[in-house]
């Protein structure tokens, strides 16, 4: 008894000690995956199941946080998950934004999913690759929901709302983790008996419904690229500014008037997330 207690207190010690995520959770970004799989075409469904790695049984959603759990030893992918832009500033601007903070050009969650797009492209290619393409999928899928959690694309000096304390209902929350997180676990466990694909099959109505005339504008890359984080980060400060970040103040309790008006935002950029995630692979695949 003892004995067992003791290990009780040393796991949940353990789960403290770990550091908090950045992008949405683990739900949020399970959530992106599960949609974007569902929409594969043929040959990107084929290139997944190569790709991902045995212990995920062909299931994109269950590693779609990989990058997440590795960004603390993998010192060069931690300015991966993000681009912030000057404080205020409700636009984003590749040269002035996308660095990482000895100001190296292109190290931001948009230069990778460049990064990781070129390289997804020498899958079909006849000489062997020099890159770990299980890697590249697993890091292009992740900051492909990263760059559609708005607080990922938010002010500098506030670290994307991780230094702006608040309280989510009664508990001590900072304003990033609100939107990778709180948001979404309070419509699962108050619409869905905290079942996430409850929420995910609903989102796929939605797409199929509500959203369906949109679905070809998002999912569009202009000028033929095959991938477009810009125009994605772009949405996402602007989300940041008229959503994320308006009207709250320090150290405020934010509850049911946040939650209600913001559930929507946070509803459409997993959506999104989702949907291009599967447009961007089925071009890169063919
Ligand atoms: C591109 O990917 C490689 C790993 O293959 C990594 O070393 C490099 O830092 C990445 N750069 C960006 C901007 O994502
Ligand atoms: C590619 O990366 C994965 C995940 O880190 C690893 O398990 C695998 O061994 C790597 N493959 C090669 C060929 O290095
Ligand atoms: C689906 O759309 C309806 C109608 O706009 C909305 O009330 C609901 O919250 C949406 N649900 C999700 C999960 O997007
Ligand atoms: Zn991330």
């Amino acid at each position: 008894m003892e004995c067992y207690k003791f290990q009780l207190v040393a796991i949940v010690s353990l789960v403290l000690l770990l550091p908090s995520t950045q992008g949405w959770g683990k739900d949020g970004h399970a959530i992106v995956c599960k949609i974007a799989q569902s929409r594969l075409s043929d040959a990107a469904a084929d290139a997944v199941k190569q790709l991902l790695p045995a212990y995920a049984q062909n299931d994109l959603s269950s590693v779609c946080s990989w990058a997440d759990t590795v960004r603390f030893y993998v010192r060069w992918s931690g300015p991966l998950h993000f681009a912030d832009s000057p404080d205020k500033v409700c636009n984003y601007d590749f040269k002035r934004d996308c660095k990482d903070q000895n100001g190296v050009k292109g190290r931001c969650v948009v230069g990778a999913i460049s990064n990781f797009t070129d390289q997804l492209l020498t899958y079909n290619t006849k000489t062997k690759t020099e890159y770990n393409l299980t890697q590249a999928l697993l890091y292009f899928s992740h900051f492909m929901g990263d760059v559609h959690q708005p607080l990922h694309v938010g002010f500098t000096s506030d670290k994307g709302g991780n230094t702006i304390a608040v309280r989510w209902f009664k508990r001590k929350e900072n304003l990033h983790h609100i939107w990778d997180v709180n948001i979404i676990e309070t419509a699962e466990e108050r619409f869905y008996n905290s079942n996430i694909d409850d929420f995910t099959a609903d989102l796929q109505k939605n797409i199929t419904k509500g959203w369906a005339n949109q679905i070809k504008g998002w999912e569009t890359c202009d000028n033929n690229k095959i991938s477009c984080a810009d125009v994605y980060a772009s949405e996402g400060v602007k989300a940041a500014c008229d959503w994320a970040y308006k009207d709250v103040t320090e150290d405020e309790t934010l509850s049911d008037d946040y939650f209600e008006s913001r559930l929507p935002i946070v509803q459409l950029r997993l959506a999104q997330g989702g949907v291009r995630l599967a447009a961007t692979l089925n071009r890169i695949f063919g």
